[in-house]
């Protein structure tokens, strides 16, 4: 029997399938302001379903002043006039679902902004009901912030209120004030925003900072960090052993879990993932395994470890390795590669690496989830001191934090605004929009989308591939190599890292073996026993069963 053919489990989408972020910013303008909305992301459907992926990640488009771009909320039960209407919202999720695809929302619960009417009524008195919604201290004797907590984003984590005479926590800007999540009235009514986005049918949620949501009881200084190195993100010169992944944020997570569970049906469970930077010990924590072998926490904590990974042959290798030894039983892996937060992959590796990293994304075991543009390989922009919009980099200029690169408009064809927009987009288009458009890639074989599209439509069609087991195979130093299989069907999978050709022995892959893909466009076939990998090549093979 082919288990293929079985009906699909209601695991299957978030496990087998690929998840695809969109920045909605920057993915379609639908009304000519330059901003990317709902509308735009509709008329995109049909490209998401070309491409292959299962479910989308929408980053946040509720109404936000703006000043971290949405992730500043100021209302979680609505959407900011700029991306779109409820409405809109509703009709983007039929047509997904029409197609197959699933909805993932951001959601932001560690913070909102300081214009959602729960921190004015916070902010209004220290007598207000609300007052405790929120995380509010005495100055320290000498007037100043109750503790040495920096904020993510420059500078201190605290900001007085000159009205009420204390000061309130932000772990990013002060226009984004901490919720205290040990009062449980904010735990309430933060589930009761999840369960009406459920209730509208969307199908998960990315869950912003998740590890950050509880803060030591006591206040206490966090440590210096004996490894800072004095120029770098100024926010790290302390280890935050009191600011994040305490004990109690895994009861949260396991109450966030029990809500979407609560949703789940035959059509499909509904997905936690959890932007979770954390070593690989405490990440694993998130999936929440109870004693009696259950997991419980979040179905897909982010593993972000190939954003900061040097990109060598033993170090992917490694990292492979380990993430996959240290999976308590059960859990689903997942992989990415960028984001909107991080430099792009095609930059930081180069345009030849980036497609061998592609093919790793789409060979792993696990769920991937594509950054948008990184599929037409799309590059960081480089943008002027003048038009920067980013925050980060506004706070922390001319240090390289800034987000403003990675998040520029997709550039889809070569027509006015390359496509994305009729008026003038809000951040500048890459300079090569003209050359490297989703148009002109589509009708090229040896694009970098052309490239995408081929992986994805292998990791679909082979069982292997979206569920197959996982095993290192050694094909010698430089070169990446691993198995996939399932059932009597086994793949292996070559990546060579060096920029030199690499002879493969035969015997890795058995005596006849078809090249499934390629990522380099004019590979041929296989030689004879020897398998010669081109410089930066990375191969998708299937071995004959014997
Ligand atoms: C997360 C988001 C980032 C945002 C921050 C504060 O790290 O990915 O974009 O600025 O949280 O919400
Ligand atoms: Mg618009």
């Amino acid at each position: 029997m082919d288990p293929t053919q079985n009906p699909p489990s209601p695991d299957s989408w978030w496990k087998n399938g690929i998840v695809y972020q969109i920045y909605p910013r920057s993915f379609q303008d639908s009304d000519g302001d330059g901003i990317g909305d709902l509308r735009g992301i509709r008329q995109r459907l049909d490209y998401l379903v070309a491409l292959g992926v299962d479910a989308v990640w929408i980053s946040p488009i509720y109404p936000s002043p703006m000043a971290d771009f949405g992730y500043d909320i100021s209302d979680y039960c609505a959407f900011d006039a700029r991306f779109g209407t409820l409405a809109d919202f509703d009709e983007l999720v039929r047509g997904a679902h029409a197609l197959g695809l699933k909805v993932i929302l951001d959601f932001v619960p560690n913070h909102t902004s300081d214009q959602h009417p729960w921190f004015m009524q916070s902010r209004s008195s220290r007598q207000d009901p609300k007052r405790d919604w929120y995380i509010w201290r005495d100055p320290a004797p000498d007037g100043g912030p109750p503790n040495n907590c920096l904020s993510n984003f420059g500078g201190p984590a605290w900001t007085l209120d000159a009205a009420t005479g204390q000061y309130y926590l932000h772990s990013f800007l002060r226009e984004q004030p901490d919720l205290d999540w040990r009062n449980p009235d904010v735990r309430a009514a933060v589930y009761e925003a999840l369960r009406f986005w459920l209730r509208r049918g969307v199908d998960g949620f990315r869950i912003d900072v998740l590890y950050h949501l509880v803060k030591d009881a006591l206040f206490r200084d966090n440590p210096a960090n004996p490894a800072f190195v004095p120029g770098g993100d100024p926010s790290h010169s302390l280890l935050p052993l009191y600011t994040a992944d305490l004990p109690e944020v895994q009861d949260i997570v396991r109450e966030m879990r029990a809500v979407v569970d609560a949703f789940s049906n035959a059509q499909g469970e509904r997905v936690l993932i959890g932007e979770l930077y954390l070593p690989l010990a405490r990440l694993m924590a998130y999936y929440g395994l109870d004693s009696n072998g259950v997991l419980q926490g979040v179905q897909l904590p982010f593993n972000f470890q190939l954003i900061g990974a040097q990109w060598q042959a033993d170090v992917i290798h490694r990292l492979v390795h380990d993430y996959e030894a240290a999976l308590p039983p059960g859990a689903a892996p997942n992989w990415v590669l960028g984001n909107h937060d991080k430099p792009r992959i095609a930059s930081r590796v180069g345009p030849l690496r980036a497609r061998l990293a592609a093919m790793l994304l789409l060979t792993l075991r696990g769920t991937p989830t594509l950054y948008y543009g990184d599929e037409i390989g799309m590059t960081d922009v480089s943008i002027p001191p003048d038009e920067v919009q980013d925050p980060f980099e506004k706070n922390e200029p001319g240090k390289g934090l800034g987000r403003d690169p990675q998040r520029t408009p997709m550039q889809w064809s070569t027509g006015a605004h390359a496509g994305f927009s009729q008026g003038k987009p809000w951040l500048r288009l890459a300079d090569d929009w003209a050359t490297h458009n989703v148009d002109l890639q589509q009708a090229d074989a040896a694009s970098m989308l052309a490239l995408y599209r081929r992986l994805i439509a292998l990791r679909r069609a082979e069982p292997a591939l979206h569920a197959g087991a996982w095993e290192p195979v050694d094909a010698g130093a430089d070169v990446v190599a691993y198995a996939r299989s399932f059932a009597q069907r086994r793949l292996v999978v070559l990546l060579n890292f060096a920029e030199a050709p690499r002879d493969v022995d035969g015997s890795v892959v058995g005596a006849k073996a078809d090249v499934l893909a390629s990522t380099r466009p004019e590979r041929a076939g296989l030689q004879g026993g020897l398998l010669t990998l081109q410089a930066l090549e990375g191969v998708v093979l299937a071995c004959a069963n014997e």
